[in-house]
Formats: C-alpha cells, structure tokens, sequence
C-alpha cells in the first residue's frame, strides 16, 4: 500500500543499537533533524546481549598498532588494513565518548578501566561493564541519551524498502509501524540520509545467541536496494554457547569468551584440555580456530558438546566478575561454581554485511550501513572478539561526520518520485510487490541453513540447501498492494528477508571452494591464498536475484 503518512527529516537511523544510536546522536546534536526507527523497543537488539566488552588500545603498553596485528591475524586474511586501522586508532576516542555519554565501564581500584583478555588477542584489552554486562550498560546509557536528545523515535516500525529519486539517490525509507499512535499503519520517513544499522542475521540458524529480532532486515533491504553486499558467507560461530541439549532453537545464553580470557579451560567429557597444543594461545585462540576446535573434538568423541570448566574462580569471583553468565547457567540448572559448563558452537555473528567504504557509504548514495549491518573491511574471515561493539561506536561516529559535511539537503518530495509513490507523474514506476514467505517458514529457513550452512559445510550440503530454499521461495505470493487491509505483519517480512539473506550466503559459501576464518569447507580444507585472498561482492535487483 501507498504510504499512508510522511515526516521529513535530515537523517533516518534504522535500528537501534550501538551504531544507530551513536550516529543518531552525533547527527542530532550536529543540529540535523533525525529520526530513528526500530522494529522493536530501542533496546531490543543485539547491544544488550554483548557480554565481554569493547576492545580498544587503552591498557598501558599497548598500542593501535597492536590491535591492528590481533585483528588482522584473526580476519585470515581479508581484513581491509585501512579499515582496521581506523578502527584502532579511533578506537580509543570513541570509548572515551561512550563513557561521556553516561556509560559507566568497571575500573580497577586505582580507578583505571579494568580490562580483560578474550581469544586472539594477545594482551588485556577489553573495557567491560557490570563484569559481564556490557552491552546492557552501553544500551542504557546510549538510549537514555537519545530519550533526552533532540531526536524523534519510532518504535515498532518495520522498514519495508528504500525510497530512490529518478537518479537512484535515496530519499528515505517505508516502514510498516504497530501501536504507536499518530504513526501508525504503512508510512515513510523521507530523508536524503538513510543508515541502516539492523544489526546481524544470527536468527537465520536455529540456535543463535542473537535475539528474535535480528533477521538481516538491512542487508535484505539493501539488496532489494541494490546496493552491494560482501562476505555474508563469513558467519562466526561463537564457541561457548551454554549447551541447552540438541535440537535447542532460538536465542541461547552466551558464555563469554572473558570467561576463557580470565583463566577458564575447555575440556572434554573425560577432563582433557584439548586446546593444548592446538594454537600458542589455546583457549584464547582466535574463536574460528576454537570453535572448528570444539566441534572436531565433539566429532572425535561421539559427543555434542564440552565443556568450560572454571571452578577454580570460585564463588566469589563468579559472583562478582560473571553475575549474568552465572544467573543463566543457574537458572539452566548447572552450578559454574561447582561444575563444568556444557558448551558448543552456535550462530553468533556476521562478518559480511552492506559494503562500505571509510565513512560508511554503500554503493547506492545516500544509503549508509554501519555496525553488524555493514562491511567495512575490518572483520575480514573472521571478527576479533570485541571488535563489534568497537565498530559500532567508530564507524557510527564517522557516518554522521559524513552526514553533518553534506550539511542538511534540500527535501522537495515533488522533485524526488519515489518507486513506492502512486501519485501521478511518478518517474518510477512502483516496483513490484516483493513476494512474502508465510511467518512459519522462518523455521524452515532455519532448520535448512543449520543443517547445510552451518559450522561445518561442503559442497553438498550447500547444494542440498540451496535446493530446498529455492523450493521454499517459491511457496513465497505477492500481497496485494491495492488491497487497503493487506499490509503484512512483520513475521512475514521477517521470513521473507532470512530467505533473501540465507540464499545469498548459501551461493557465496558455495562458490568459496576453500577453507578461511569462520568459513569451514570440509571438502575444500585447505586455505588458497592463490585463488581466494579476494571478496565475494553480491548485487542483486529488486526481487533478490
Ligand atoms: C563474548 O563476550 O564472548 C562475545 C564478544 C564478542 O562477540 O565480541
């Protein structure tokens, strides 16, 4: 349906996490009017859930150029270096910001930042809050901020598509919004500034650590768009994920990699630490490494998970430096204190993403990605362990100074037809409606990527899934766009976009016939630095292909 309301604006943030709301308030208190759109609550994505912390090159004797090396260690090799570079070296800065935008990290007595130790990196790093609550702390303090800024917030709102002028220069963005009020029902925001910052695709598996909500809606979005996309083949499976039993679906608790990175060991059924001459720094190898680690180990047992055995901390120090992790595993009936933590791989983070250059443009200008969404360069094949968060904040910061240098646009609608208009002299031509997958597809999507996506693939299994998305797609029907009570709930965009981002991962983990990072081809083991030091760059039109 035509867009039944409007507002004008300088910038929309869609998505409310670290990076939507870091640029959200650097753009407001710039004097630009900006609006940010969230399809839940503001603190409903993946900020909340970060546990370990931001890793920056604060600690005493240590340096970005340090940093730099952990993190390109960790990409294997696809890391951008300028990228990185930026990140490390306005790191820094960008924590000192968060911590005068009212987030409160943990200190040591001397009242410096306390910091911490996570896999890959080779010395303390990492600023945490609330010992294992960081991202709660971070969202806090960053939508606190935005409550009181001089921004407007629309929460509730699905983002449906990017509004592009006759020249494909993006005006804004439709978004379906429930039970907000005056906003309510299929609306635009139309702006010269869009940032998607939607967070991750971890619910694309079945058993993730991220939340309901992260569903790859911007980077569906932006393919529809057709703005690039890059590296959604690099999924990162966090190692510790408190194991719940086979076949557990949906969010599932986080065991910190701190918890590695403050002396905790990984072992077997039978106790043996198997990490052990595996990789110089053992459990605290790069988490791809640790997480192929595991599942070897669980193979070679007959077994489907092992175990963090931290015992040896204590009451005490779980209490004070874990409260979260040790709540979850109690509230699962396992005692941390008092015995070893099952554990496997699941879903946790996406190292692709929108393709951006330096200040976070995508391709199609006016479009920016930041956060989870995008992909700057400086991930590569495989995230360092808090770098995310990091991420964020940086690019976030960099998006708006982009943002604010253009200064505020002129926003005359009549000379910017939008493709989703039906006013009469339209110079595009609506598109066509996207074909939506019924809400309860979503866990076919899911169950067919866990099986043959996974942490482990080959070329059959990606064939096999490839096969079976395809059919699923094409249980997909067009609503409707003349019928005034058609507009589809937010499952069913939600379903639709998992299968758009599940097809376009399954087609570059299958052309990727090598092994690097988080990407773990079993029939292509080895690395072939000769063939694959390179990006896979997808582009695709309106309906996904
Ligand atoms: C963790 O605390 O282990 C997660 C940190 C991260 O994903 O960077």
């Amino acid at each position: 349906p035509a867009p039944g309301w409007s507002i004008d604006a300088d910038v929309v943030v869609v998505g409310s996490g670290v990076a939507g709301l870091t640029t959200a308030l650097r753009c407001a208190s710039a004097g630009l009017a900006t609006v940010v759109v969230t399809k839940a609550r503001l603190d409903d994505g993946s900020t909340r859930w970060a546990q370990g912390g931001i890793a920056a090159a604060i600690g005493e004797g240590d340096t970005p150029e340090q940093h730099l090396d952990d993190t390109l260690v960790a990409g294997a090799g696809l890391c951008d270096e300028a990228a990185v570079r930026t990140l490390v070296t306005e790191g820094p800065g960008a924590v000192n910001r968060l911590i005068g935008t009212g987030a409160r990290f943990d200190t040591t007595e001397a009242g410096a930042l306390a910091l911490t130790r996570e896999g890959g990196h080779h010395r303390r790093r990492i600023a945490h809050a609330g010992g294992d609550a960081t991202g709660a702390e971070v969202s806090r303090a960053l939508v606190g901020a935005v409550r009181s800024a001089a921004l407007r917030t629309i929460e509730n709102a699905l983002v449906l598509d990017l509004l592009t002028d006759a020249e494909g220069r993006t005006t804004g963005v439709t978004l379906h919004v429930m039970g907000e009020g005056q906003h309510d029902g299929v609306g635009a925001v139309r702006a010269p500034a869009v940032v998607l910052a939607t967070g991750g695709m971890g619910q694309v598996f079945s058993a993730t650590t991220n939340p309901p909500v992260s569903t790859g809606d911007g980077v569906a979005l932006a393919l529809r768009a057709g703005a690039e996309v890059s590296d959604l083949e690099f999924v990162q499976f966090h190692p510790t994920v408190l194991f719940l039993g086979a076949g557990a679906e949906g969010q599932q608790p986080l065991v910190s990699e701190a918890v590695r990175g403050e002396g905790a060991h990984l072992v077997d059924a039978s106790g043996t630490r198997f990490m052990l001459g595996q990789h110089e720094l053992a459990e605290l190898a790069p988490r791809d490494i640790v997480a192929k680690a595991i599942t070897r180990q669980m193979r070679l047992t007959g077994t489907e998970n092992m175990y963090l055995d931290a015992r040896h901390f204590g009451a005490e120090m779980w209490e004070r430096r874990f409260p979260t992790i040790l709540a979850a595993c109690r509230a699962h009936g396992i005692d941390p204190v008092t015995e070893p933590v099952p554990v496997a791989p699941a879903a946790h983070y996406a190292s692709g993403g929108v393709r951006t250059d330096l200040w976070g443009r995508t391709t199609v200008p006016g479009l920016y990605a930041c956060g989870e969404t995008a992909c700057t360069g400086v991930h590569g094949a495989n995230r360092l362990a808090s770098n995310s968060l990091l991420e964020g904040l940086v690019f976030a910061e960099r998006i708006a100074a982009d943002i604010v240098a253009a200064g505020p646009q002129e926003r005359t609608p009549e000379r910017t037809p939008e493709r989703t208009s039906e006013r009469a002299g339209d110079q595009n031509p609506a598109p066509a409606p996207v074909p939506l997958l019924a809400a309860e597809s979503r866990t076919a999507v899911q169950r067919i990527m866990t099986r043959g996506a996974g942490v482990i693939r080959s070329a059959s299994t990606l064939a096999e899934a490839a096969e079976r998305l395809e059919a699923l797609g094409r249980t997909a029907d067009a609503f409707d766009t003349d019928a005034k009570d058609a507009v589809p709930g937010v499952e069913a965009w939600e379903a639709t976009n998992l299968l758009l981002v599940a097809q376009v991962l399954v087609a570059a983990a299958r052309e990727r016939e090598e092994t690097r990072g988080c990407h773990w081809r079993e029939d292509r083991p080895d690395r072939d630095d000769t063939t694959w030091r390179r990006h896979l760059v997808v582009r695709t039109g309106p309906d996904g292909r």
